[in-house]
């Protein structure tokens, strides 16, 4: 369950508040290069200690156990771990046995019992996309050399749309938006829920260009499904729609369709992008395009109905502890990683 996919195997372990956390990878080949800082910078996109992040201080330093020798791979597992240094459990003592509403508390409480890890969310925690974001910033460097580049943005939070054009323009370093207008209202969006003691969601922009045709194929093994098993492995995801997703469902054929034409290198292309770069689950060579839906952070201060699971009673509790306002800026570079995992693994088993 924490595992995904076909061709190569990636594996994801820890809790929020082990050791360390960190990942596994089987199936890559010999001598890919993985530029290690490179790496660590895009870790850093996902770490937290940012304004509109959860105080807790973690410097998220990768360090390969094994797989990577003088940047290249050996072709062995790699392995790669980072470890927990900010952990303050204690700040969940009140929550052990009343569950957080939204959070995974209720749901891990019935699966695992009284074993289950108790503290800061166990293995349901945003940190374990930390290590999602080791194996796909790997592949991501992979993917580049082959010319396909992931690229993702925060689309809209609260009610703040992205006003600047993408992929065509990078997203700003101070906050993963095109525009500056744009970020800084968002921001605000996001210090507002904050100081109401509340959370806030939104919506992420994901584009894959330079993606050959062909890849994927029918039915369970299509593309959309397995990109979307994979960003559904981040936690507070709750929706995914791929080129127009539900507003097609409203649209006529002759609105929908996405016209073929020759380009100026006799390749085929489509005059719209509607279907989101894939058809019948393979990639047509457009630029793959899909949004995510966040939802606001489960973990707020503000009051909320809960019950005690030990005694039986009904309690209200608010969520102290360190916590995101927002999820969605940290989950931007989340999904450009899975995003990664998923297409390279359909790569391999399409060959
Ligand atoms: C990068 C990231 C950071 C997160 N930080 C928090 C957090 O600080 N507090 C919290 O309650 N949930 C946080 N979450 C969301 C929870 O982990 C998630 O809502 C919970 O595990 C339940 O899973 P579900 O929402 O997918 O059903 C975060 C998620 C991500 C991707």
């Amino acid at each position: 369950m924490s595992a995904f996919g076909d061709n190569i195997k990636v594996s994801v372990f820890g809790q929020s508040h082990s050791a360390e956390i960190g990942m596994t990878m089987t199936g890559i080949p010999a001598g890919k290069r993985v530029d290690e800082e490179v790496l660590q910078r895009f870790l850093d996109r996902r770490a937290p200690g940012k304004s509109y992040s959860t105080p807790r201080k973690e410097p998220d330093r990768l360090e390969f156990v094994s797989g990577i020798k003088d940047g290249l791979t050996d072709g062995g597992t790699v392995k790669a771990i980072i470890r927990n240094v900010d952990i303050r459990p204690k700040d969940y003592g009140n929550l052990a046995d009343v569950p957080r509403p939204g959070h995974a508390d209720y749901t891990a409480a019935v699966k695992y019992g009284d074993e289950r890890g108790k503290t800061g969310g166990g293995q349901f925690s945003g940190r374990l996309t930390a290590p999602m974001c080791i194996a796909g910033g790997m592949i991501i460097q992979f993917l580049r050399e082959e010319g396909i580049e992931i690229k993702a943005r925060a689309y809209k939070i609260g009610k703040v749309t992205d006003s600047g054009s993408f992929p065509e323009n990078d997203i700003r370093e101070d906050f993963p938006a095109v525009s500056e207008e744009s970020a800084k209202a968002m921001l605000a969006e996001i210090e507002s829920a904050r100081a109401e003691g509340d959370s806030i969601g939104g919506i992420i922009e994901c584009v894959v260009t330079g993606m050959p045709a062909g890849i994927g194929g029918p039915m369970f093994g299509g593309l959309e499904g397995k990109i979307s098993a994979a960003v559904f492995g981040i936690p507070a995801v709750k929706g995914i729609e791929f080129g127009k997703g539900f507003e097609s469902a409203a649209m006529k054929g002759s609105e929908n369709n996405d016209a073929f034409y020759f380009d100026e290198n006799a390749k085929v292309r489509t005059r719209t992008n509607n279907c989101g770069g894939i058809l019948g689950g393979i990639s047509d060579g457009m630029p793959i395009m899909f949004k995510v839906a966040v939802k606001p952070t489960p973990s707020i201060v503000k009051e909320q109905e809960s019950v005690n699971l030990k005694t039986g009673e009904s309690v209200m509790m608010s969520v102290k502890g360190r916590h995101d306002p927002c999820v969605v800026p940290r989950a931007v570079p989340v999904v450009e990683a899975v995003t990664a995992i998923a297409i390279y693994d359909t790569m391999q088993g399409s060959e």
